[in-house]
């Protein structure tokens, strides 16, 4: 039989890439260092992610008709992410965000569109045959919906012998009060330094003490912290903490966390401890910091 899948639920955006050596004033007019379009999207950077790292992986997202569709497309394919489940919408396009990275700093600044492309239901999920996947990730975005699709995940495990059970991750980016409930679901939840920051907290090891208690029985809470690495908290109680590993020179941090969060998925779906998996999304996540784009990460 051929290996299982893992399969990340969420967005394929197009990046249109500004790179700049000074961040734009307002109002004033002048030349970028270099423009690109990138795929993006956090769901569809972790499929690249996975790809590059040599898992076989499939995306769930919504795609529309049109150019930009093309441009995804293509690029999806050329990565060998498999689309069966992805999802042709009748109405809207796909959402484009206009990014600026400063080349001193690598930082992003990202300006998103979205263009009222429905997201992916539960009912476009019940057709996903999950004995394909070993691992799903969920970028929340819909949560009531996404609750649905994990409740289902759950159903088909309860009948499963140990090997077979699905791993589920989780991912809680935006600091929205309708994602918060996606907190309980998922033997490993990755909540981001934005919502930490807006529920109050100062440090990774803060926020993974405050919220852990939101997470369900067995769960691990995972918080990723730019430059000071990342953070994970398990049911043993005990915290776990990786350095990042910074490289040569910051060129292009977007993207950074999708990079961390499937390179975590990755290690742990090859049977690797959480410190492991830790360590290694910070490794390739820095590597990837000093690259332009993800081609280059392994
Ligand atoms: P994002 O802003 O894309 O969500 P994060 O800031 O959460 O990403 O960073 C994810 C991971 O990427 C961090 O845990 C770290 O390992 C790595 N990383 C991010 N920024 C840097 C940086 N400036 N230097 C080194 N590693 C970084
Ligand atoms: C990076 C990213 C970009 C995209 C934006 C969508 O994490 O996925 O590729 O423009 O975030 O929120």
């Amino acid at each position: 039989m051929e290996e299982k899948q893992i399969l990340c639920v969420g967005l394929v955006v197009l990046d249109i890439i500004n790179v700049v050596d000074k961040y734009p004033e307002e109002d004033t007019d002048r030349r970028c260092l270099s423009q690109r379009w990138q795929r993006g999207g956090n769901a569809s950077n972790s499929c690249t992610v996975l790809s590059l790292l040599g898992a076989r992986c499939a995306f769930m997202g919504s795609l529309a008709p049109g150019h930009v569709a093309d441009f995804v497309l293509d690029d999806l394919c050329r990565h060998s992410v498999d689309l069966r489940y992805a999802v042709l919408q009748t109405e809207g396009s796909i959402p484009t965000s206009t990014v600026i990275i400063n080349q001193a700093s690598g930082s992003r600044t990202i300006l998103h569109a979205y263009r009222n492309l429905p997201d992916v239901s539960a009912k476009d999920f019940e057709k996903v045959d999950l004995t394909r996947f070993k691992w799903i990730h969920i970028e929340g975005r819909n949560a009531s919906e996404q609750v649905k699709m994990l409740q289902r995940i759950e159903e088909h495990n309860a009948k499963q012998p140990l090997p077979q059970k699905i791993r589920v991750s989780v991912e809680i980016e935006k600091p929205r009060e309708e994602l918060f409930q996606l907190f309980s679901y998922g033997e490993v939840v990755f909540v981001s330094k934005d919502v930490a920051k807006h529920l109050g907290f100062q440090s990774a090891v803060e926020a993974l003490r405050g919220l852990y208690s939101r997470v369900k029985k067995g769960a691990t809470l995972v918080c990723a912290w730019a430059e000071e690495g990342a953070d994970a908290l398990g049911p043993d109680g005990q915290l776990l903490h990786s350095d990042a590993f910074p490289p040569p020179q910051v060129v292009d941090t977007l993207g950074a966390g999708d990079t961390f969060n499937a390179s975590v998925i990755f290690s742990l779906s090859k049977g690797n401890s959480m410190q492991e998996a830790l360590r290694f999304g910070c490794q390739v996540a820095g590597k990837k910091c000093g690259l332009q784009g993800f081609d280059g990460i392994v």
